[in-house]
């Protein structure tokens, strides 16, 4: 395709032997859901997952996700793995809020939404790289996060996680094509204040250092460590090679997540000198508290082989030959319906899904409840309690229904009655109530768990 020649990022990077794998992955679900910080409830905020369809409400270390799995929404059939990141949102002028959409990345294909995720290979060629063992999960970032962090600035930790604001839409242009996680002009560790014309990126790198033993840890975090060095501007972490703390000495592929927000519909509503309207699903509008989670689930030996063969400085899927493609049209079959009995996007919503004020910070954010929202989760605390037995009724946990408020989000169904409004269940799994819709709506099914009157 010649795109060597077009992208002014890649030209600049010669100087680096620099090579990783790029590939999209469409949305397998978006819903109240984190196998690894609370398995087997619903989750305090909205994720989107993507990966293999094995992604479920609890997830064992010994789950094996290539078997279980039938399909998957990345690129690569091998790839049975599941990330997944917090969700944006846009607040309207009256307080109300509409998700924000996402798009495919540049030069990735018609997925839907999801993210693109990168198997970056340490810029030394003699440095092995191991692929991450077998039931090995990871977190980077912290959901209650309100401020900087207050270490050197120019360390990858220090940038690990970032957005691009885009002003143009060309990929060779600079502001796309500058390298994410560095401190130009392009990225901002917080959310962008003013208005993104062609969307925004968001970029999240992992941790690459490993201690060897952990498959995970209470944490999800201290099993891992970032690399250390300096952030060079013209580089960003992804043309780096650091090094390996000693506790942390096994180096694997550094991991990276980018996230294309479609912004475009919500530039002239953007308030002329109010803060940024954008507000991440966990009540975060500073863009500190970004995150993202990993379950490892490559076939076999499959992603080592990668990394050991695959050294395109693009890191184009039809470059490594060793991995076998999926069509966009099959990645995008490949979803599943939501667990949580709610509606967290499509519609316009009264509240962020969950109890999820925004908390402006600095200090960090606390757990809410008693909002009236479909949780089962402890104020100020995650759930450490066994998982609730799947009821009879359905395959997976099936939520209680939802007490109404006055707080409580439209979209949250009204006790039954004989007929339904607006917004109102009528259907699904286990529901009792009206199944008839005030006149004009009709009952339209959203998932087995949830029909509603629109
Ligand atoms: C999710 O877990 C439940 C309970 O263990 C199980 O019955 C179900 O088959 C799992 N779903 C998938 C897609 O693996
Ligand atoms: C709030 O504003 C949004 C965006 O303009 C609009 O779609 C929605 O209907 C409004 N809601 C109310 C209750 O006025």
């Amino acid at each position: 395709m010649g795109l060597r020649y077009l992208l002014p990022f890649f030209v600049l990077a010669t100087q680096y032997a620099h090579a990783l794998i790029r590939f999209p992955c469409g949305q397998l679900v978006t819903e109240r859901t984190d196998p690894l910080v609370v398995p087997g409830v619903v989750s305090p905020h909205v994720h989107q997952v993507i990966g293999g369809n094995a992604f479920n409400l609890t997830m064992a270390l010994d789950n094996d996700l290539p078997s279980m799995a039938t399909c998957t929404t990345c690129k690569f059939k091998e790839d049975k793995s599941n990330y997944w990141t917090a969700v944006m949102y846009f607040k309207h002028a009256n307080g109300t809020f509409s998700r924000v959409p996402q798009m495919p990345n540049h030069l990735t294909g018609t997925q839907n939404g999801g993210m693109t995720v990168y198997y970056i290979q340490p810029t030394n060629r003699n440095s092995k790289v191991k692929q991450f063992p077998k039931g090995f999960r990871m977190i980077a970032g912290d959901p209650f996060l309100r401020q900087k962090k207050n270490i050197d600035a120019n360390s990858p930790e220090a940038w690990a996680s970032s957005f691009r604001c885009w002003q143009t839409s060309g990929f060779t242009d600079a502001d796309n094509s500058s390298p994410p996680g560095a401190s130009t002009q392009y990225d901002t560790i917080a959310l962008p204040a003013k208005p993104c014309k062609y969307g925004i990126r968001s970029q999240l790198f992992f941790p690459a250092c490993w201690d060897g033993k952990n498959l995970d840890t209470p944490d999800h975090k201290s099993h891992v460590a970032y690399f250390q060095g300096q952030v060079q501007a013209g580089a960003g972490i992804i043309l780096m090679e650091g090094t390996c703390p000693s506790t942390h000495p096994v180096r694997m592929p550094l991991l990276f997540y980018e996230t294309v927000w479609d912004t475009r519909p919500f530039v002239n509503e953007w308030p002329a000198n109010g803060p940024t309207p954008l507000v991440l699903s966990m009540g975060d509008p500073t863009g500190y508290g970004h995150h993202g989670d990993y379950v490892f689930g490559w076939e076999g030996n499959s992603l080592q082989t990668a990394m050991d063969n695959c050294f395109d400085t693009l890191g184009l899927p039809d470059s490594c030959k060793q991995l076998t493609q999926v069509s966009d049209a099959d990645m995008n079959k490949c979803t599943k319906a939501s667990v949580v009995n709610e509606k967290v996007e499509g519609v316009v919503l009264n509240s962020l899904p969950g109890c999820n004020p925004i908390q402006t910070g600095p200090g960090p954010a606390t757990l809410v409840s008693g909002c009236g929202a479909v949780s089962t989760t402890i104020e100020g605390s995650v759930p450490t309690a066994p998982p609730p037995a799947p009821t009879g009724t359905s395959p997976v946990y099936t939520p209680p229904p939802p007490v109404p408020t006055s707080s409580t989000p439209v979209v949250v169904p009204p006790p039954p009655a004989p007929m339904q409004t607006h917004y109102g269940q009528c259907g699904g799994s286990g529901w009792n109530g009206a199944t008839t819709c005030e006149a004009p709506y009709t009952c339209k099914a959203q998932n087995q768990w949830y029909s509603q009157c629109t």
